[in-house]
């Protein structure tokens, strides 16, 4: 299996090094950095470097691996002294670096548990440590990618059943938020990797009534990974996209579907897909901020639409890793903040005659205002139709209005 060649994240297994894709450079220079210890991966994964809830637990992994092995190889003395609780610390230091994904917590969590369980000794003396957790952290990389893989596929399935249930016939859309590919995960990617994988089969000769026309990204304020990450991936694999703002969601919806045409398009959105950083107990869904809102247009619009085959589906797509049964509600979910900056400035390179010049900061606000800049909201479960993960049958409601995410 390969990937699309968007690859984030870049891990030699023979000689034990990490680069990772640095995504802030993203969509104008694409250039890997090397992470060689716990505090890059903290520093990569708090400004953004990597992002995404797949990517960090993959990255948070294999910096404990390429530590450990930095440690047991180093010629300093006070390295070479590591012990399994100063490892411990920094794991710890590590995985608040970015809260709301469960993926990093859950990772790092097990990589602890394999460290105090199958090593009773406290010294950090040999390389069997280093081989569990090298073994843990490809294990999370490998299945992450062909388990993505799976998840488009049966969400490609669902997404058929769906319009073939409602006799749909003709072009559709599909709306996204935030950046959910191959740069967010080892590979393919959750919702875009849907539709990676429903842009591969169902298109317009495709045998079906129905087809996948067009893709509208959402910009995704304050930090624009829409506008600048999810369109580099739609660009790079010639899918046909449009890019528009966030408050832009449901003038778009309403005019396509009273069969306006925008900008020469006219296929109506019917499914809006969305990624997850945390799935709860009961359904709700921690995802980019703007997902919770996009719920609600669908929900409205639905309730507007008498005709069954105008109805949007609102889709979240994540693997197994995302779902954390231990959180009973949305409530309970920790939502990051950051920093004020996010919104009252937007940094990029400077274009001029087609070359790239340094990086400016361009102030957007009054400066030195209030500003609250939550990075996640909750999708609370009523408002999602289906969760769609690498495993069958999709997860939909019961008539009492509930998920059942035990297990499929
Ligand atoms: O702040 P980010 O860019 O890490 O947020 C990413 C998202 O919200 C994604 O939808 C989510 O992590 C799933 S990525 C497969």
């Amino acid at each position: 299996m390969t990937t699309t060649g968007l690859q984030a994240i870049k891990f030699d297994k023979e000689n034990i090094t990490l680069e990772i894709l640095d995504q802030l450079l993203l969509p104008y220079s694409t250039t890997y950095i090397p992470i060689e210890s716990i505090n890059d991966a903290f520093e990569a994964i708090k400004s953004m470097k990597v992002r995404g809830a797949p990517a960090i637990a993959i990255v948070g992994a294999f910096s404990v691996v390429v530590d450990t092995h930095r440690y047991l190889n180093s010629k300093e003395a006070s390295l070479r002294d590591k012990t399994i609780q100063d490892l411990i610390t920094s794991i710890d230091y590590l995985i608040t670096s970015r809260p709301t994904a469960v993926n990093l917590s859950n990772a790092l969590n097990d990589i602890k548990s394999i460290l105090t369980k199958s090593h009773r000794v406290h010294e950090l003396v040999n390389n069997s440590v280093l081989n569990s957790i090298y073994d843990y952290s490809v294990a999370l990389y490998e299945d992450d990618l062909s388990n993505n893989f799976k998840l488009g596929d049966n969400g490609l399935n669902y997404i058929t059943e769906i319009l073939k249930s409602q006799n749909f016939k003709g072009p559709f859309s599909i709306m996204t938020i935030c950046n959910t590919g191959s740069l967010a995960t080892s590979g393919h990617g959750t919702a875009l990797g849907i539709i990676r994988t429903v842009h591969e089969k169902l298109f317009k000769s495709s045998g079906q009534d129905f087809w996948l026309d067009h893709v509208y990204p959402l910009e995704t304020r304050p930090y624009n990974q829409g506008a600048k990450l999810t369109t580099f991936e739609l660009d790079y694999e010639k899918i046909p996209f449009t890019l528009i703002c966030d408050n832009m969601a449901s003038s778009l919806i309403s005019s396509l579907a009273k069969e306006k045409v925008v900008k020469n398009l006219s296929a109506p959105v019917k499914f809006i897909i969305v990624g997850a950083d945390r799935i709860v107990e009961n359904g709700d869904t921690a995802n980019k901020i703007g997902t919770f809102q996009l719920s609600v247009i669908a929900n409205a619009f639905n309730d507007s639409f008498q005709d069954e085959s105008k109805k949007i589906k609102f889709i979240v797509a994540a693997p197994r890793t995302t779902i954390d049964l231990k959180t009973k509600t949305g409530d309970d979910i920790i939502i990051e903040e950051r920093p004020p900056n996010e919104l009252t400035t937007l940094k990029g390179p400077i274009l001029s005659n087609n070359s790239i010049g340094d990086k400016v900061t361009v102030g957007i606000s009054t400066p030195n205002i209030s500003v609250w800049n939550p990075s996640f909201d909750v999708t609370p479960h009523n408002l999602i139709d289906s969760i769609v993960t690498e495993e069958l049958p999709v997860h939909t409601k019961n008539p009492k209005g509930e998920f059942d995410l035990s297990s499929n």
